[in-house]
This record gives C-alpha cells, sequence and structure tokens, in this order.
C-alpha cells in the first residue's frame, strides 16, 4: 500500500495519506436540518480510523426549493451553522481535514419543508423510482420549470451556504455536480431541454456552474478549497452520456479551473469504465489530463484495486464510499492487512439512518 499511505495536499490541506471518505447522505439530521451528536460521533469516528479528509454529507443550501431529503442536513440559518462547527471541530479534533458538500436537489426532490413541488429547469423527473432508503416517495413530482429569478435566488443560496461552511470551520467545500442534482442536470440533456441561454450546446449548459463556481470562489478567497463533483451517472441511470463526450468534458473542466475551480471530484460505477460517448477514456483518466485542476476519484475502489488505481493516478487522491461505511477504520485496515467486507445492503435498509446502522451492528458483528 505504499502508493497510497503517501504525502498529500489538496490546495492548502496536508493529508498523511491519499484516501478520503467520499460524500453519504444519512438522512439523520434534526427535522429543522441540524446535524446531531450522533453526527458528531459518526463523522469523528472517520477521522479516528485514519481517514484525514472526509467529504460532508450533501447539505440542502437554501429554505426553498433545495432540500432533497427528509432529516438531511442544512447550512442556511445560524443554528445549522452552529451544530456544523461541533461536527468539524471534532473532526479537527481528532486531526482530521473535513470538506462540506453543498447540493441542490432541483427535480431529483424527496421531500422539502419549505416548499411542495420540485423546482428543476424543465418539467422532466428523473429516471426509475426515488430512493426508498431515503423517504417513503413513490414516484417522482413533476418539477415546476425555473425562470431567471429562481435560478438568480439559488446562486444566492450557494454562496451563502458557502460563506456558512467557511465560518463553521470546514476546510473547503464541494460543489455536487453530480448524481443527478441540479448542477448535474444543467448538463444532462435529459433533465436540461431549455431553449435559453442555461440550455442548448455544452456552453449553455455550463454557464450556471461556471458563474457559480466564480461566486463561491470570490465569497470564500483565493486560497480557500473549492471543489466540484461530476458524474454522468444518476442514482437511478447509470447509462446516461453526455453528448460531447471526452472533448465536452475537457471543455467543461478547463472552464472549470479558469473559474476557479481547486479540484474535480469524479464519480462513476468504476473508476475506469470506459463510459463516455466515443471514446476509450474513462473519465477519471480525462480529468487526470487536465493541468491544474486536482483530482478525486471515486467509484468501486476496494482493497483488490486501490493499489493498482493509485500507481495509474499517483497525483490523486482517491475516495470510497461503501467499503468506509463498513469500516470507519478502512485506512487502518488496509495499512495492516486485516479484513474488510462487502457492505450489507441490510445496514442501510429500510433507510439510511445512523441510527439504523447503529442498531444493524449491535445484531450483525
Ligand atoms: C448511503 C449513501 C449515501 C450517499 N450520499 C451521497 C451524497 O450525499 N453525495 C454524493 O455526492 N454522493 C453520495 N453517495 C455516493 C458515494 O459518495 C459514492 O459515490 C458511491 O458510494 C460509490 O463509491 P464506492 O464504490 O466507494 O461506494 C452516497 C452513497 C451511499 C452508499
Amino acid at each position: 500500500m505504499s502508493e497510497v499511505f503517501k504525502h498529500a495536499k489538496l490546495g492548502n490541506i496536508e493529508l498523511s495519506n491519499r484516501l478520503v471518505v467520499a460524500p453519504m447522505s444519512r438522512i439523520s439530521a434534526e427535522h429543522e436540518g441540524e446535524p446531531t451528536e450522533l453526527m458528531e460521533d459518526y463523522y469523528r469516528r472517520f477521522a479516528e480510523g485514519g481517514f484525514d479528509l472526509i467529504i460532508g454529507e450533501g447539505v440542502y443550501v437554501d429554505r426553498k426549493a433545495s432540500q432533497a431529503y427528509q432529516y438531511q442536513p442544512g447550512l442556511t440559518d445560524d443554528e445549522q451553522q452552529a451544530a456544523w462547527k461541533k461536527v468539524v471541530g471534532g473532526v479537527h479534533q481528532a486531526g482530521s481535514a473535513m470538506i462540506c458538500q453543498l447540493m441542490h436537489s432541483g427535480a431529483q426532490m424527496q421531500y422539502n419543508r419549505f416548499c411542495e413541488h420540485p423546482m428543476g429547469l424543465s418539467d422532466v423527473v428523473p429516471k426509475g423510482k426515488p430512493l426508498s432508503i431515503y423517504g417513503n416517495l413513490e414516484d417522482w413530482v413533476k418539477p415546476e420549470p425555473m425562470d431567471d429569478g429562481h435560478i438568480n435566488q439559488i446562486m444566492n443560496g450557494f454562496v451563502g451556504a458557502a460563506k456558512r461552511a467557511k465560518a463553521a470551520g470546514f476546510d473547503g467545500i464541494e460543489l455536487q455536480g453530480a448524481d443527478g442534482y441540479l448542477l448535474n442536470q444543467f448538463l444532462s440533456t435529459h433533465f436540461n431541454t431549455r431553449k435559453d441561454q442555461w440550455g442548448g450546446n455544452l456552453e449553455g449548459r455550463l454557464r450556471f456552474l461556471i458563474m457559480i463556481t466564480r461566486a463561491v470562489r470570490d465569497a470564500c478567497g483565493e486560497d480557500y478549497v473549492i471543489g466540484m463533483r461530476l458524474s454522468q451517472i444518476t442514482p437511478t441511470d447509470d447509462d446516461y452520456q453526455w453528448p460531447e463526450g471526452e472533448d465536452g468534458l475537457r471543455y467543461v473542466l478547463e472552464h472549470l479551473r479558469d473559474a476557479g475551480l481547486s479540484y474535480v471530484h469524479t464519480h462513476d460505477v468504476a473508476v475506469n469504465r470506459k463510459s463516455l460517448k466515443d471514446s476509450d477514456k474513462s473519465i477519471a483518466e480525462v480529468a487526470s489530463e487536465v493541468e491544474g485542476l486536482q483530482l478525486i476519484i471515486n467509484g468501486g475502489v476496494s482493497e483488490n484495486n486501490i493499489e493498482d488505481i493509485a500507481a495509474q493516478y499517483q497525483d490523486a487522491l482517491i475516495s470510497m464510499g461503501r467499503k468506509a461505511l463498513v469500516h470507519q477504520d478502512l485506512p487502518k485496515r488496509l495499512k495492516e492487512g486485516l479484513d474488510i467486507y462487502e457492505l450489507d445492503p441490510t445496514m442501510l435498509e429500510p433507510k439510511a439512518t445512523i441510527q439504523h446502522e447503529l442498531n444493524w451492528r449491535k445484531i450483525n458483528l
């Protein structure tokens, strides 16, 4: 594991290894969106387990249409900010850094306590069915298409939440531009059927992502770590492809870098899946070729392939989701060659809450 356990940096964050906890929604906040003590303990356990960098779960950014799930944490008021400060404080005390993932549900909304209908770029719903581990919604609700006023408000929400994240002590922010949430919907021709300045060709579909990157960079300062997660896949669609393929992705990444992005966090079913249209490269490979933009790679990394992946992507950090959920001390286990198990889905069923996980551990371990 010599490639994995070597010194690394993300912006100005110093790391003793290249392992990162991937963002994972645990719908365990208060109804009003404040993180709880259970969440404080949960995040601290990753730090104590040897993860030097944790990317927190997707946090909603405004008191309008951004919340996606009941019991999702937010970062929209002083109470939520103060509660996050405790979570981050615990992680810092254990010697690790934490990034806050900022997200807006757009059409992919399962519950929102501020508004009845999802707001989307068009009236298109996500493919498949809502995720039962996050709530009880049976079918997607048709979103109301946003006008320019709504889109401007969304910008304010992200900027406000980014400032709060910095004030709460987070070491950086990650804009959730992947997995079918609103920023991802802008790029997707499935969701974005607009004919105005926010839609159409790639330039139009990328416009808002560039504007928001610039705006949070201006708000948070030159040295703050600002990343964006990107994927073609969504939780209910592994097959979507951006029409512009490899060249389009390169165009997206170069423009986001120029707008002030520190890193991109790629997500696919597997890091090396060649999923781009008419290309023999993976998303991660294309991203690794873009100069001046740091890279975090995600998707299907395990104890069996991590050494090869770490050697292939020498400069990248590697984020892990499910394996980290099973073993919050995964870095220690990898280092010492201890047993590592697959995620048993019943740990997250019927709901993906931390309390359910703890009950599951008592019975099963
Ligand atoms: C329970 C659960 C919740 C997740 N929530 C989020 C989230 O809030 N934001 C996000 O970007 N990805 C989320 N993901 C996706 C993970 O970050 C990761 O991309 C996925 O698990 C694939 O990586 P893995 O193969 O290492 O598990 C979630 C995954 C799981 C299992």
